[in-house]
């Protein structure tokens, strides 16, 4: 592998599980355990004097996943690690990025911290930057971001015939703006109001010169998946074509892919950051050079 090449032979270990990424890698056991009580077990089973140490570990469901991981990486380094790298696909508590009411956490500053203090890289995809421009606003540690947008771009030139792009929102403008310049295609950015988790109100998208063309909706994140059914019932009300949903991070939480059909989506593909059944557009090739052309740095 040519990353061997340039690095001194990194080693990768994964604790929740990254098929998909390791096989072209070195993997590194290590032994992870739960206790009856919760509590966390971890052994490697492998010398890491003098080796790069690389976690690709996904963040979703974070919190039964950090702390695990951040006992492994400071072991790791009580090991004799040069360096602890962390490649999360899907990069979690970025979307509380101020204090919206009084007395709230401002969670994604502490979740940097804790990563950046075990950690000493970072790469990711299309974290959820929204009042943050770049990661560097919270992450003290080196940050590769790796943007979907091509892969995307690459799977709706190949599957759809005259695409219309629809952002639900400003944040989705990013991707949706990249993404229609690259397949040259229109494309409408609507504004959102989120009242609460499961309570969403979308824009009418102004869809009158795009009669025939099939709407894709593109966002970052599908979690309640509300912001995409919201949206979907204006299409419905149009009568456009069944849209496709497109999300780059499957987190789907308490939903699946048959709820957005069932409200109306056409198809539902996502990026493979989250393993998920509605999995169809692969970064992993994109992510694996994002993290050379980080480590590149440190040679
Ligand atoms: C938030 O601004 C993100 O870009 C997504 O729009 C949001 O996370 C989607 O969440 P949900 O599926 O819960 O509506």
């Amino acid at each position: 592998m040519q990353l061997k090449k340039i690095m001194t032979s990194p080693i990768t270990f994964s604790l929740f599980g990254a098929d998909a990424f390791m096989k072209d890698l070195d993997r590194g056991l290590l032994t992870f355990h739960r206790f009856p009580d919760g509590e966390s077990y971890i052994r490697f089973d492998e010398s890491l004097e003098g080796r790069e140490v690389v976690f690709i570990d996904t963040l979703s469901q974070p919190d039964s996943k950090i702390l695990p991981l951040l006992f492994a990486a400071r072991t790791a380094k009580e090991m004799g690690a040069v360096r602890v790298g962390l490649v999360a696909p899907y990069l979690a508590y970025m979307r509380q990025d101020t204090r919206f009411k009084p007395g709230e956490a401002i969670t994604s500053i502490h979740f940097a911290h804790l990563i950046s203090e075990a950690f000493d890289w970072l790469v990711t995809v299309d974290p959820h930057l929204h009042r943050y421009k770049t990661l560097s606003e919270i992450y003290s540690i080196p940050t590769q971001v790796v943007t979907a947008t091509q892969p995307i771009s690459q799977w709706i030139h190949g599957h759809v015939d005259q695409p219309v792009l629809i952002g639900p929102d400003s944040e989705s403008a990013q991707w949706v703006a990249q993404i229609a310049a690259e397949i040259g295609a229109p494309f409408l950015v609507l504004e959102k109001t989120r009242y609460s988790d499961q309570d969403v109100k979308v824009s009418i998208p102004a869809l009158e010169k795009y009669s025939f063309h099939t709407p894709i909706l593109i966002d970052d994140i599908i979690s309640t998946g509300q912001t995409m059914i919201e949206t979907i019932k204006h299409l419905k009300s149009l009568r456009t074509k069944p849209p496709v949903c497109i999300g780059v991070h499957a987190v789907f939480a308490g939903i699946t892919t048959e709820t957005l059909i069932e409200a109306g989506a056409a198809k539902v593909v996502t990026c493979n950051t989250i393993s998920h059944d509605s999995n169809g557009i692969d970064v992993f090739p994109l992510l694996f050079q994002g993290v050379k052309s980080l480590m590149q740095g440190f040679t």
